[in-house]
Parts: C-alpha cells; sequence; structure tokens
C-alpha cells in the first residue's frame, strides 16, 4: 500500500511514518522541514520505504504530484501553534485551509483516501463535560477556526465527492520528539533553576493529555475502521490534569524534592482553553480505539527522551 504522510517530519508524524512501514507500508513524506527535521527521519529514509519530498502544502502543483499513486493520505502538515495562528491569521489561514483543500481536491482527482488531523482547539470553551464530537464548535483561537474549517472542507468532500475521509480530533499530544509544548517547557526550567518553577497562566488550566503511541495507534485504525464518510472522532486518553498536577508528577518522576511550584498568573496565552475533556466513547465503539498509557508512564517515557536531547537535571533520579 501506498501511504502519503504530510507533515511526516513532525512530531506525531515520525512517529506514524515508523509504525506505517513497520506494517508493510510504503510511504511519501511530504514536509517543508518548517518546523520538522531531517534529523527524525532519516533513519526512515535508510530503510528504502520511505521517500522523502519537501514542499509546500500550500503549493497545489506539489501537492497534486506526491498525492498521485497514494491509497491514503494522512494529512499532518499544519501551522500547529495558536499563539502564532494569533500572530499571523493569514498565514495560518493559507497553511491550514487552503493546504487542507489542496490535499482534497488531489485526492478527489484520484481517489485517495484522507485522514485528517484536527484538534481539540476547535470546541472553544465548552458547554458540556465530558465533550463529545455534537458538541457546538466556537473556536477561541485562530488556529482552532482554521482546524474546524479545514474539518468542513474534509466532511463537504466526502458528502458531495464521495471523497472519504476521517477527521480526528486529537487532544494535547505529548511524548518523545515533541519540542513544543508543557512538558519540554517544564523540563527546560527545571534545567535552569531546581528551586523555583514557574507555570504560565494560573496554573489551573486543566487539559486531557494523550501519550504519542496512543495518537498513532487511533490514526492507523481510523482508515480501515470508520465508514471514512467525513465523521470526527475525539482522540484523547479521557482524563484531563490541570498544569499545575503534571508540574507535581514531573517532580515525583524526577525524585526533586522542596521545588517551590508557583503560577504567573493570568492567560498562558492568547486564544488558550482554561478546560479540555473529551468523551472519547465514540472513539472506542467505532474504531475499536482507547488510549492505553497512563499519564504517569508517558511523563517517564517523555523525561527519559528530554534527558537525552537536552541533558540530566542535577541531582535528578536516574530513570534508565
Ligand atoms: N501535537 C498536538 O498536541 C496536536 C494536537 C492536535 C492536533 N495536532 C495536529 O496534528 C498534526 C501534527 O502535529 P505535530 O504536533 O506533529 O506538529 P509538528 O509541527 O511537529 O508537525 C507539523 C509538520 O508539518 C510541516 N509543515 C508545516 N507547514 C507546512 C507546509 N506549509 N507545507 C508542508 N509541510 C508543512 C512541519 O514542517 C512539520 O513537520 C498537525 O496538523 C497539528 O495541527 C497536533
Amino acid at each position: 500500500m501506498q501511504i502519503l504522510v504530510t507533515g511526516g517530519a513532525g512530531f506525531i508524524g515520525t512517529k506514524l511514518v515508523e509504525e506505517l512501514i513497520k506494517r508493510g507500508a510504503l510511504v511519501k513524506i511530504f514536509d517543508d522541514l518548517s518546523s520538522g527535521r531531517m534529523s527524525n527521519i532519516s533513519h526512515l529514509i535508510k530503510t528504502g520505504a520511505v521517500e522523502f519530498i519537501k514542499g509546500d502544502v500550500r503549493d497545489f502543483p506539489a501537492v497534486r504530484e506526491a498525492v498521485s499513486g497514494c491509497d491514503i493520505v494522512y494529512h499532518l502538515a499544519a501551522q500547529s501553534l495558536v499563539p502564532f495562528s494569533m500572530e499571523r491569521p493569514d498565514v495560518d489561514m493559507e497553511i491550514n485551509i487552503k493546504g487542507t483543500l489542496n490535499v482534497l481536491m488531489a485526492a478527489k482527482e484520484f481517489g485517495s483516501k484522507v485522514v485528517f488531523t484536527s484538534s481539540s482547539t476547535v470546541y472553544g470553551n465548552v458547554a458540556r463535560i465530558p465533550t463529545s464530537e455534537d458538541e457546538v464548535l466556537i473556536p477561541l483561537s485562530f488556529y482552532g477556526l482554521s482546524k474546524m474549517a479545514a474539518e468542513h472542507y474534509c466532511r463537504i468532500f466526502s458528502e458531495q465527492f464521495n471523497v472519504p475521509t476521517v477527521i480526528l480530533r486529537l487532544f494535547n499530544v505529548y511524548g518523545p520528539r515533541n519540542t513544543k509544548g508543557l512538558m519540554i517547557d517544564l523540563y527546560r526550567k527545571l534545567l535552569r533553576d531546581q528551586k523555583r518553577l514557574e507555570l504560565l497562566g494560573t496554573g489551573n488550566q486543566c487539559k486531557d493529555y494523550l501519550y504519542i503511541d496512543d495518537a498513532v495507534e487511533a490514526l492507523l485504525l481510523a482508515p480501515e475502521k470508520s465508514a471514512c464518510a467525513g465523521d470526527a472522532y475525539n482522540i484523547g486518553s479521557g482524563e484531563s490534569y490541570t498544569v499545575f498536577q503534571i508540574a507535581e508528577f514531573m517532580l515525583e518522576i524526577l525524585g526533586l524534592q522542596g521545588v517551590e511550584i508557583f503560577a504567573r498568573g493570568g492567560k498562558a496565552w492568547l486564544g488558550d482553553l482554561e478546560l479540555t475533556r473529551p468523551d472519547v466513547s465514540k472513539a472506542e465503539r467505532e474504531l475499536g480505539w482507547k488510549a492505553k498509557t497512563s499519564i504517569k508512564e508517558g511523563l517517564t517515557r517523555t523525561i527519559v527522551w528530554l534527558e537525552e536531547k537536552l541533558g540530566k537535571i542535577p541531582n535528578a533520579k536516574t530513570l534508565h
């Protein structure tokens, strides 16, 4: 089977490509390397099962060429930062909406299935907790808005042109190779200072954190198990933790005592969500998927990787 992964040199894409080639797929990676890294995928290219194409999803002829001959397109390439979307909504819109439209137009021409990675940010401040997929979407950020619009393009291509599409609303994915987000932020701060740890915002933001291996398993199951009729699925662990709790778990795993945790207060960043807790029963029922990794297990594996990448925190426990 020939598969295209746009954004395949990024955090989630790299792990997805690793798993796809283990299952015997031939994979093309299409990535402009704006946040993805060649160093993430050079070991995959060496296997001979992966072809790398440097390109931009805003460039339709390049996308069309990459999609041709592919049974499945995993469309992960995106501007994936909420704060950047608030500074440059124009760029965010071009990459996330126009880029997705380009993928869908090419998929329509070549008969490819499309798996789209949407985000928990499409929900905004929700009325219901846990939140199911039929919640009204009122995103707070331009990133959430561009993901919401792209979801609708997927749905309409599916309903009107029979392009098989499936939408996965990923919650906060963390794990090895993630060079952004809460875990690496806390680890970097602890490397600098083992006495005081500053949290962004109030520290009470409460979110669903999903370990990378679980996210990738959902991506693998989606094109096979869903009806591919433009439906969206919540892909989260089903458990939420505050930033304060995550910081405490990290200190416990690292065996660091006497660290004062304090919150800066205010909003962590413009467009940030205060609370996410998805109802994940639809994914369980229809995809046969459920997250398996506990937060402490996932954090331990992430910290082992952070130690290798950034160095060991003085006085921290040896984990491996
Ligand atoms: N990580 C999360 O917590 C999370 C949560 C919800 C949704 N998502 C979505 O999952 C997908 C993967 O996220 P990630 O965390 O691996 O992010 P990432 O930034 O590591 O990966 C995105 C990849 O897309 C590439 N890219 C960016 N703009 C491009 C363009 N114009 N043309 C071609 N390639 C381009 C980047 O170089 C990078 O390799 C994204 O669509 C993101 O919005 C991620």
